[in-house]
């Protein structure tokens, strides 16, 4: 059962100030609540990213390519759902903000792999710091919560990385849209991945 699930008596949720004061009066790390809301603008920022770059191969008669893009753009608005879902399941405030403006043109077909590849390993230690936070404020939930994410950015670093090189060398735009066919495909959903908001 999710804290979410469960019923309780009157909420002892703190009002003001950026208070975190959880359902059963336990404290979710005010450090890590301000980092981790702040992740959730990272995320939605990769989202609008991403879909850029599905726009831009899909302008380009691309439809594996913006295809794999467009997947990813939703997987980064999952992983932005999720954290929303963290801290509402602790009693944590919620600061949803404005996203950044995505780079929307591009020279050819390799820079949005590069750019997503750099995006990543950015990505990366932002979680890494969040775990770290976590760690640091001996918050246990919160650490917990940060494992998936630290798995799922070491695949998406090994993914962009494998798919950059097969970009970089591919011998013209079909070679990259066959390749792209024929390795990657819908895996499915992850069982082991934190519940999300609105889903
Ligand atoms: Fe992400
Ligand atoms: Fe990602």
């Amino acid at each position: 059962m999710r804290l979410s699930d469960a019923t309780f008596g009157e909420p002892c949720l703190s009002g003001g100030g950026g208070d975190v004061l959880t359902r059963f009066g336990a404290m979710t790390a005010p450090r890590f609540v301000t980092l981790l809301n702040e992740q959730i603008g990272h995320e939605f920022s990769a989202h609008q990213q991403y879909l850029a770059c599905a726009v831009h191969y899909d302008a380009l008669t691309m439809p594996q390519m913006a295809g794999f893009f467009y997947a990813q753009a939703m997987e980064e608005r999952s992983h932005a759902m999720m954290m929303v879902r963290f801290l509402l399941d602790t009693g944590a405030r919620v600061e949803l903000s404005g996203v950044a403006v995505p780079q929307t043109r591009f020279a050819d077909v390799v820079e949005p792999v590069a750019l997503a590849l750099e995006q990543e390993k950015r990505v990366t230690e932002q979680i890494h710091a969040l775990t770290r936070t976590a760690r640091e404020e001996d918050d246990l939930a919160a650490e917990q919560f940060m494992q998936w994410f630290i798995k799922e950015q070491v695949e998406e670093v090994a993914s962009m990385s494998t798919l950059l090189a097969v970009a970089t060398r591919a011998a013209g735009v079909d070679a990259l849209e066959d390749w792209v066919a024929r390795e990657h495909h819908d895996e499915g959903g992850d069982p082991t991945a934190p519940p999300a908001a609105g889903a």
